[in-house]
């Protein structure tokens, strides 16, 4: 058990054992300390009870503190302040804690009380529109998330929703049919249906800016509609887009090292929507407005004003919101999900506040979360462009960061061989613009700025790479000579900093999916590296006398091990050397 839930036991037993009379439903909570110099945790609960209880909170904190049993955990608690009550975990405790996370494959981590089955929505890139780097943001969180999940023992099902219906293919199919470039197809296939669609965008929007009659639009429109009545050569050449573009795409995934349990694009459940809408509007739950299907949210007062969730289109057509809906009851029903998380960019925040209503009106109530975030902005503080405009490809990115890394490898360590350089610029490159997404809050804006992200020094991926370096450093350089066993002794200050650090890993990773916020888990692995080197530099390890060189190499083996796993739970590896 962690520090604060084992103290906030004590905390509640010493209440209950007071005999206070407390407001319904009062629990004590007990949080890391706002100031260290007092102590390591801490409570406010003398606080909240003193006003109730008609006595100043100093003294309601003086009496709860003498009440509070402590043995095994912390000092004897004190007073501070206004009447926070303060604890500071002993060398001993701490020794042993770091025994037996040593001996756990999780670092002392447990795991969830309640396993549930959890889909993961992330990454969902749309076929023939480029995969741009604001598909990063959910690609990366939401791999995260997943492995976190996972880690924690959920069973997490991780699904690609690719964007494979839209009313994107009407031009696709267009273009292909007049202006497909059958060598460009070969050579790059995701470029030449960007390209047909580009194009033939563009003509689409000439016409309407001239105002007269727009026959590339409407010829666009009924290829569509061919295409969703089934005609065999739109299917054909639909199926090849599909195709190619999950080839193209499983090379930014392998780059990545990210991957997913299921593909089921949006067109996987377009033979349901017909009866999904039926069954909608035979149990009253939408009705028709402007010719069109939808479904009204008056109940909700955030919602009632909004535009309605248009579940079928005045031309018949059905769309996102339908085929949402649909999805959900796949994974609820086939998959048995307790949660789907959606990782998707802040402004599709209305769609999923409507689709979990209209989930809820249906009859299915799965856990449903929209994990948002905000924008990739160039170092310019504007939205990330290439020369020419366009938002870039997010494959050039990772060659660009791998590409960078490279350089610096080369000119911090050139002896290393050729094939360690590589594994080092792949783990450095793409781990650092990695981090530099997942040490962000996940809502801000952030600049995407390749010196920052790649330096060595601060919060960055490189810094936390190379402290597991220095780990391993200490012990190659005792090859067969680093052994050590517990029972640990710690006394200097330096040793016990690390040592509560390393214990804390396990109040950090359940905390990330509180309100799925990978940036607590970069601080924390950032915290921890900080601590590391004070305790590198203040305590030698190799030239120690034995008994400080026993629980030295016990802190190095549980830091290199935390900074390993911390990492790995944001898909970032670590190299020997670099
Ligand atoms: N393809 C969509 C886009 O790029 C994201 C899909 C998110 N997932 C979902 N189930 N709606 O905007």
């Amino acid at each position: 058990m962690t520090f604060p839930s084992l103290l906030q036991r004590r905390v509640n037993a010493a209440l209950a054992g007071l005999g206070w009379v407390l407001p319904d439903g009062f629990v004590a909570t007990v949080t890391p300390a706002a100031d260290t110099r007092f102590g390591d945790y801490q409570t406010n609960a003398a606080m909240l009870l003193a006003k109730s209880l008609g006595t100043n909170p100093r003294a309601a904190a003086t009496q709860l503190a003498e009440k509070i049993d402590v043995t095994g955990i912390s000092k004897p608690p004190t007073v501070a302040g206004p009447g926070f009550i303060n604890f500071s975990i002993t060398p001993e405790t701490l020794a042993q804690r770091l025994e037996s996370l040593l001996a756990d494959e999780k670092l002392g981590v447990s795991p969830a009380t309640a396993a549930k089955i959890i889909v993961i929505d992330f990454s969902a890139p749309n076929v023939a529109k480029q995969m741009h780097v604001g598909h990063i943001r959910s690609t990366i969180i939401g791999d995260c998330l997943a492995r976190i999940a996972r880690f924690l023992g959920h069973k997490v099902l991780t699904d690609n929703h690719i964007g494979d219906w839209g009313t994107q293919f009407g031009m696709v199919l267009y273009g292909w049919k007049h202006s497909l470039d059958q060598a460009a197809l070969t050579a790059d296939p995701i470029r030449e249906l960007l390209r047909l669609y580009k194009s033939v965008n563009s003509v689409c929007k000439a016409e309407e800016d001239q105002g007269g009659a727009t026959p590339t639009r409407e010829a666009c429109k009924a290829e569509l509609v061919k295409l969703q009545a089934g005609d065999a050569e739109n299917r054909a050449i639909w199926q090849q887009c599909v195709e190619v573009s999950l080839k193209g795409l499983s090379g930014v995934y392998g780059k990545l090292d990210v991957s997913f349990d299921h593909y089921l694009g949006e067109s996987y459940y377009n033979d349901r929507l017909p009866s999904l809408v039926a069954e909608l509007m035979a149990a009253g739950l939408s009705r028709e407005s402007d010719g069109a299907q939808c479904i009204f949210f008056d109940e909700v007062p955030l919602l009632a004003d909004k535009a309605p969730f248009m579940v079928r289109k005045s031309d018949g057509g059905f769309g996102y919101a339908t085929t949402d809906m649909a999805t959900v009851e796949h994974r609820v029903k086939q998959w048995r999900a307790d949660e789907i998380w959606y990782v998707v960019g802040a402004p599709q925040a209305l769609h999923f506040e409507q689709l979990f209503h209209a989930v809820r009106k249906w009859g299915m109530n799965p856990g449903m979360h929209h994990i948002a975030f905000g924008s990739i902005l160039g170092a310019d503080g504007k939205m990330m462009k290439t020369r020419s405009g366009e938002s870039v490809g997010l494959l050039e990115v990772l060659d660009e960061a791998e590409e960078r890394a490279r350089a610096t490898v080369e000119e911090k360590n050139p002896d290393l061989s050729k094939s360690d350089k590589e594994q080092i610029a792949r783990a450095v490159g793409i781990g650092a613009v990695k981090y530099q997404e997942l040490s962000q809050h996940r809502l801000t804006d952030y600049k995407f700025v390749w010196d920052k992200m790649l330096s060595f020094q601060g919060n960055t991926a490189p810094y936390l790479q190379n402290a597991y370096v220095r780990t391993q450093g200490i012990f190659r350089k005792l090859e067969g000579d680093a052994v050590f066993h517990g029972p640990y002794v710690l006394s200097e200050k330096e040793e016990l900093d690390l040592a509560l650090r390393l214990c804390q890993f396990a109040e950090t990773v359940p905390a990330v999916l509180e309100d799925f916020r990978p940036n607590v888990l970069a601080s924390y692995l950032y915290e921890l590296a900080r601590s590391f080197h004070s305790f590198f530099e203040a305590c030698p390890v190799i030239r120690a006398e034995a008994e400080a060189r026993n629980a030295r190499l016990a802190l190095c083996e549980a830091t290199s091990r935390t900074l390993k796993t911390g990492l790995g739970l944001m898909g970032i590896t670590v190299t020997d050397r670099m």
